[in-house]
This record gives C-alpha cells, structure tokens and sequence, in this order.
C-alpha cells in the first residue's frame, strides 16, 4: 500500500516525500495511530515479535504502538503474524520502511511519548552510523515528546557503554540500567528473537530506559 498524505495528521510538521512505493503500511492507519494519546513507536522490529506482545496490552482509543521494519524478508513475517492478530488491529500499525526516513516524513515533532530501539545493528563497520552519531536519530528524538522515554537494548557493552556516555549530549537522562543474565535471572523472558538468542547463549543484555528532559542542541 501507498503512503497516502491524506493519511498522516499534519500537526506541526511538512510532509516532503510520501510517495516512496516501498512504504506499506498494514494494521492501525497512521492517521488515527497519531490521535491517541500514548503513541509508540519502534524502530527495526524484525518479525515482530515485541510489537505484538506489547500492543496485546494496550488499550484500543488510547494508544497506539507503530513498529518499523526496514529488511522485506523480517517486514513480511511481521505481516504473517500480524495476520494471526486480527485484534490487534485497533491498536497496532506497521511498516515497511527505512525507520529514520519514514519518521522525517511522516512523525510531527512530539507526538510520541516512548521509542523502542532493540538490538540495533551495532554497525562495526560503519560507527558513525549507530543511532547515537545519526542525524536520523536525532530527527526521531524530535519527535519524542518531553518526559517521553527511550528504550535501547544490546549484548555488547562497548556498544551500550558508548550509547550511555552520548545520551546527556542527546537531551537523555538514564532512568534504568538492567545487567540481564542467564545465570543471575535464570527466569526472564526475553521480548525478542535477537534477545532470546543472546539470552540463551549465556550472554550479558544491557537494557536501558531513558527519559527525554530536553530538545538536543
Ligand atoms: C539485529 S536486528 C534486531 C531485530 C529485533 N529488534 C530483535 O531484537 O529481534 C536489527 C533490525 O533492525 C532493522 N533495521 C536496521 N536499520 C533499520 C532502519 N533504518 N529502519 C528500519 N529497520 C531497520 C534490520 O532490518 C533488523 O531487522
């Protein structure tokens, strides 16, 4: 499905370009995701399994959960098992898209009071593509509302360490830091499939809440 402007709520922000064809959405139309009062939104969702445990607790009229998958592959076994939610469907909205692109174009600025960002890619490679040197990232900030919260999780601490140390520059404030293992919390569930993994394989998960207390600089 085409991203159509007549479905975006036009508070507060200019739509550029919504016509990229590879934008689908399926679930909750965008439109009245963006009118509850508690929106979510997460960023690389993979086949979903977060959003569909998350969105099973929220409340129909009041908030609204929507879950950003990039890779056509994990955005099509979201999809699937979305499917096999169709009650879910009142509160959850999801789509295929670059995350940081589709908030730029589609998110006002403050309309979302919490982003999940799970197990990002820690972009070895590329450093200064990891959400905490992104102007994309910044962009998605913008539309955290203040007070809102940022949830980040990862299985390495050089990654989570160097996250941390940037969140003040972010306008961040850690509220929670979690050190999750097999061993010392021998009856966690996991929310992900990247957290399962990690999780059984005996290693350390970072998890983090942070709050937002002002607009990056
Ligand atoms: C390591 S996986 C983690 C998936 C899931 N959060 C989990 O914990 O199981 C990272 C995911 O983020 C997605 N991703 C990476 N960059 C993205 C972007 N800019 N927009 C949307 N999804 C993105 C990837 O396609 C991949 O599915």
């Amino acid at each position: 499905m085409q991203l159509k402007q007549a479905d975006i709520n036009h508070r507060a922000f200019r739509p550029t370009d919504l016509r990229d064809e590879r934008t689908e959405l399926f679930g909750l139309s965008l439109e009245t995701a963006l009118r509850r009062k508690q929106v979510e939104l997460e960023i690389g969702c993979g086949v979903g399994w977060h959003p569909i445990e998350t969105a099973k607790n929220l409340l129909a009229d009041e908030q609204a959960l929507i879950a950003i998958e990039r890779t056509n592959n994990k955005f099509l076994a979201f999809k699937r098992r979305f499917e096999n939610h169709p009650h879910l469907q009142n509160v959850l909205t999801g789509v295929h898209a670059d995350a940081f692109h589709f908030i730029a174009q589609a998110i006002p600025d403050q309309a979302l009071a919490k982003i999940w960002m799970l197990y990002p890619n820690p972009e070895i490679k590329r450093p200064n593509n990891r959400w905490y040197r992104s102007p994309g990232f910044r962009r998605a900030l913008m539309a955290l509302r203040l007070g809102g919260r940022f949830h980040f999780a990862t299985n390495l601490s050089e990654y989570a360490l160097a996250g941390e140390a940037q969140t003040t520059r972010l306008g961040l404030r850690l509220l929670e830091k979690q050190l999750i293992t097999k061993t010392d919390q021998p009856n966690f569930s996991p929310r992900t499939h990247f957290e399962k993994k990690y999780y059984e394989r005996g290693e350390q998960l970072f998890d983090y809440t942070f709050e937002k207390v002002n607009e990056a600089p």
